[in-house]
């Protein structure tokens, strides 16, 4: 049997309909309170877990496989092998704030953001010094509250920022679902995995 660990929420209503049309799963993964679900039929039992969860349980490898955002893999991501883009999951990283000049002369940027790691590394690049704030969601607050001047966060429909009276100013990274592997286990499950692989690229082509 093989394991998967997938995020709950929006990736896995989108993961169902790729699995599905894949031919790796014939019924739908149901998103309740449980948290593992076998399904014995297809050989697979899945994991729901956070998002920045996945790569643990893969690189421990408690879970043989992982579906998984490249934002979070930007943030938390070694001890594993990348396999294949999913082209589920897409959306952006992106710099937001409240409309105009948001930070005054001589201040500190402030930057809120639950990619602490990325934020650094993005500024660091750009070579302007910021203050980054770590949050764990939610994370439109932080300007709305005067908490910080910018966000880093993951814009998807826009919605949030439109919602939230915000804009979106830059975009650090566009994401997309990827599947990572275990790397003892792309050894040992090799032929699983690969046929995996192989369902997966002809599922996304439909
Ligand atoms: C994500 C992200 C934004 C929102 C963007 O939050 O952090 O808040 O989705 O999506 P949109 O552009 O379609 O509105 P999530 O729902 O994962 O919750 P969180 O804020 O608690 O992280």
């Amino acid at each position: 049997m093989l394991t998967i660990a997938v995020p709950k929420g929006r990736i896995l209503e989108e993961a169902n309909i790729l699995l599905r049309q894949s031919g790796i799963i014939n019924k739908e993964v149901q998103e309740t309170r449980k948290l593992i679900l076998e399904d014995v039929d297809d050989g697979i039992r899945f994991i729901l877990a956070k998002p920045q969860d996945v790569p643990t349980y893969v690189r421990y490898g408690v879970a043989d496989v992982g579906i998984v955002g490249k934002d979070v893999l930007l943030e938390e991501g070694e001890g594993f092998y990348e396999l294949m883009d999913l082209g589920i999951g897409l959306c952006r990283l992106s710099i937001c704030s409240k409309p105009g000049k948001t930070c005054q002369r001589g201040e500190l940027p402030r930057v809120a953001t639950k990619y602490p790691k990325v934020t650094a590394n993005y500024f660091r690049e750009k070579g302007e010094q910021v203050e980054i704030i770590k949050l764990n969601g939610s994370v439109e607050l932080a300007p709305l509250l005067g908490l910080s001047h910018y966000i880093v966060d993951i814009v998807s429909t826009g919605q949030t920022l439109e919602e939230n009276g915000l804009v979106e100013l830059e975009v650090i990274a566009h994401v997309s679902c990827r599947l990572i592997v275990n790397q003892t286990m792309f050894h040992l499950k090799n032929s699983v995995i690969e046929e995996l692989v192989s369902k997966l690229e002809a599922g996304i082509q439909i």
